[in-house]
C-alpha cells in the first residue's frame, strides 16, 4: 500500500481535537546571524508545538487527541498515566482530562515532595489526583492495580503509557509531519528531543509518507527502553505504520539517528551545555525551552551547526516540543 492510502488510514482513526493546530513554524534569524550568519549557518527554523493551546502547550497533546479518540471509543470515563513527578506528559494529560470531563489519576515517580513546584502546581490546579510511589517503584507497573481499584468502584479506565509513547499516541506526528510538509516542503534536517520515543517514531513515519526529504535526527534525552533508542524507534515506528495499514513499512535500526551525546550523566541531569542553550535562544528569539528535553536537543542543534554538520544552504528545523513548567520546578 502507498503513501496515498496513508491519509485515509489516519482519517478513519478516532480522534478528539483538543490543540491548536496547525502550531506556528517561524525562523530564528537573530539566532543565525549571532552564530555566524547565512554565509556559515543553515537556514534555522523553530516549530512551536510547545504553543499549541491546552494546559501549557507541549508535544504530548498530539498524541492526546489519538488516545482521548481511542478512550472514548472503549466508553473509559477516567484517565490513568505515570511519569516522573515533573512529567510533561502528565502535566498535558491533567489538561485534556479537565477539558474532557474525565477523572484523571497520575502514577508520579518518587515520595510527595514537600512543596510542589512546576508542573506539579498545575496537576493539582487541573484536578488531577496525584500517585506518588516510593523509590525505585516501576510507575509503569503501578498503573495496572490503580486500575483494578478504579474499576472494582465502578469506574471504566482507560491507561495512557509513559510519554503517550504506543501505536496510538504515536499517530499524533504522523500528522505533525503532514502539517510541516504543508509549511515547509524544503526541510532537510529536524532536530527533536527523544524521551519514550513516540514523537521521533511518529515523525519517522509521517516524515516519509508525507514526500519530506528531511533526515531526523533525535536527540537522545532519557536512558532507552532496550539497548539503544534506535531499535526502539524503529520498532514503534514500524508499530504506527502498521496501525496505519501500510505494510510495506519497515525500519531498521540503521535508519534511525538518536545520538545520546547531550543527555548528560542521566536523564534529567542538568548539563551546562543545555544551560547555555536555554539562556542563547531566550536572549537572541524571545522563546523558552526547557532543562529536561528541548534544552539539550537545542544544545545538541548547536553544537551540530559549530560542528558544521549542515551545509548554509540547508533548512533545519527545531522541532520544540514545550516543557517550559518545568523551568520553575525543582526535582525531576
Ligand atoms: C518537553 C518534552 N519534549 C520532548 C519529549 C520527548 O517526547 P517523546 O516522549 O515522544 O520522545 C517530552 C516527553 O517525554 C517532553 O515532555
Amino acid at each position: 500500500m502507498g503513501w496515498w492510502c496513508v491519509p485515509d488510514a489516519l482519517a478513519s482513526l478516532p480522534r478528539v481535537p483538543l490543540a491548536l493546530h496547525p502550531t506556528p513554524l517561524h525562523p530564528l534569524d537573530r539566532l543565525r546571524r549571532h552564530l555566524g550568519g547565512p554565509e556559515k549557518v543553515p537556514r534555522l527554523l523553530i516549530k512551536r508545538d510547545d504553543l499549541n493551546g491546552v494546559a501549557l502547550g507541549g508535544n504530548k497533546l498530539r498524541k492526546l487527541e489519538y488516545l482521548l479518540g481511542d478512550a472514548l471509543a472503549q466508553n473509559a470515563d477516567t484517565l490513568i498515566t505515570a511519569g516522573a513527578a515533573q512529567s510533561n506528559h502528565c502535566r498535558q494529560t491533567a489538561g485534556v482530562g479537565a477539558m474532557t470531563g474525565m477523572e484523571t489519576h497520575l502514577c508520579l515517580r518518587g515520595p510527595a515532595p514537600e512543596t510542589h513546584t512546576g508542573n506539579l502546581i498545575l496537576d493539582d490546579w487541573l484536578g488531577a489526583i496525584l500517585h506518588f510511589t516510593d523509590p525505585g517503584t516501576d510507575v509503569s507497573a503501578a498503573m495496572e492495580p490503580l486500575a483494578a481499584a478504579l474499576a472494582a468502584r465502578g469506574r471504566r479506565p482507560y491507561r495512557i503509557p509513559i510519554g503517550g509513547s504506543n501505536a496510538v499516541g504515536s499517530v499524533g506526528y504522523v500528522t505533525a509531519a503532514q502539517e510541516l510538509a504543508l509549511q515547509c516542503l524544503e526541510a532537510d534536517h529536524i532536530v527533536v528531543a527523544t524521551g519514550s520515543g513516540g514523537t521521533q517514531a511518529g515523525l519517522e513515519v509521517g516524515v516519509r509518507r508525507a514526500g519530506l526529504a528531511a533526515k531526523i535526527i533525535g536527540i537522545g534525552v532519557a536512558e532507552p527502553d532496550t539497548t539503544s533508542w534506535n531499535a526502539d524507534v524503529a520498532n514503534l515506528a514500524n508499530a504506527v505504520a502498521a496501525r496505519l495499514a501500510d505494510p510495506g513499512f519497515s525500519l531498521t535500526p540503521a535508519d534511525i539517528e538518536c545520538p545520546m551525546d547531550w543527555m548528560g550523566p542521566h536523564y534529567a541531569a542538568p548539563t551546562p551545555a543545555c544551560d547555555a542553550a536555554i539562556r542563547l535562544l531566550a536572549r537572541t528569539e524571545g522563546v523558552f525551552l526547557d532543562p529536561v528535553y528541548s534544552g539539550k536537543a537545542f544544545a545538541a542543534l548547536l553544537d551540530l551547526v559549530r560542528q558544521a554538520r549542515f551545509s548554509p544552504r540547508e533548512t533545519v528545523v527545531f522541532w520544540h516540543t514545550g516543557g517550559s513548567p518545568a523551568l520553575f520546578a525543582t526535582g525531576h
